[in-house]
């Protein structure tokens, strides 16, 4: 049986490239969501003869366009681009975005910055939850388990890994302490899991801090303020870039924000 969610991903990343993509020059974002939208274009190309040229965001990207016998290109040779498509860890009505969840949110970043169209392909996200208790084993259960939605209302009320950020690897201690200092909330450094000891390391040789804020704030301030910390690459937060976002449902429609 087909996975529900990898449905919903598909179907907004099918109708995105449908809706968005013409002959050019095109960024490509990392993620999960975006191996469909990659799947898509190579049949476009296949089907309808589209002259495009993709940007990678990450290795990730890379690896994809290459597999589906695309043109490969870069910013040095294409720093404009007619669209780039990439997914989110959670959107609100506004379109802020909290990215990163994959630790290519630096080149995420650019990419859009490029676009002439900025568009982000998500899922519903929602299907498994249940009520946490206050004891034992429920209550792990329910850490683990708890899901999110990726449309949500305010940002932060859904995804709960915090705002990724880049940071130069010597500085994670210092950006760590400024920020608790200048706005509040906790960071922790991203390890890598069982595969290898230690921090995840990006595709430019950096580490990510994750910050868990609390409530709602000025989003295009907390942008600046933390971009303004010696040691920061970049941060997560996308204020005011994306254009449109679709949202694959679990009914097997697709819901858009614009
Ligand atoms: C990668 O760094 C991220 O910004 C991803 O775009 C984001 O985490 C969405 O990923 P999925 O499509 O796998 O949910």
């Amino acid at each position: 049986m087909e996975n529900p969610v990898e449905n919903a991903k598909r179907l907004a990343a099918f109708k995105a490239v449908d809706n968005h993509v013409v002959s050019g020059v095109i960024g490509i974002g990392s993620g999960s969501t975006v191996v469909y939208a990659v799947e898509r274009l190579a049949q476009r190309v296949k089907e309808e003869g589209l002259e495009v040229i993709c940007v990678p965001s990450s290795f990730q990207a890379k690896q994809l366009i290459i597999q589906h016998g695309l043109k490969l290109g870069d910013l040095e040779m294409h720093p404009e681009l007619k669209v780039t498509i990439d997914g989110a860890d959670e959107s609100d009505q506004q379109l802020t975005l909290i990215k990163g969840g994959g630790g290519c949110l630096t080149q995420e970043k650019i990419l859009a910055s490029c676009a002439e169209e900025f568009i982000v392909i998500a899922d519903y996200r929602q299907a498994f939850s249940f009520p946490l208790t206050n004891c034992g084993q429920s209550k792990i259960l329910g850490r683990l388990y708890k899901t999110y939605r990726k449309a949500s209302e305010n940002l932060g009320e859904q995804w709960s890994k915090g705002i990724p950020i880049e940071v130069i690897p010597s500085a994670y201690r210092a950006v760590y302490q400024r920020i608790e200092k200048t706005l509040g909330g906790k960071s922790e450094l991203r390890m890598s899991g069982s595969s290898k000891a230690g921090p995840v390391v990006t595709d430019n040789g950096n580490f990510i801090l994750d910050w868990n804020f609390q409530g709602v704030m000025n989003w295009k301030e907390v942008e600046v303020t933390l971009n303004m910390i010696p040691g920061v690459v970049e941060n997560g937060l996308f204020v005011g870039m994306a254009r449109k976002a679709y949202f694959g449902m679990s009914d097997g429609t697709v819901m858009e924000r614009a």
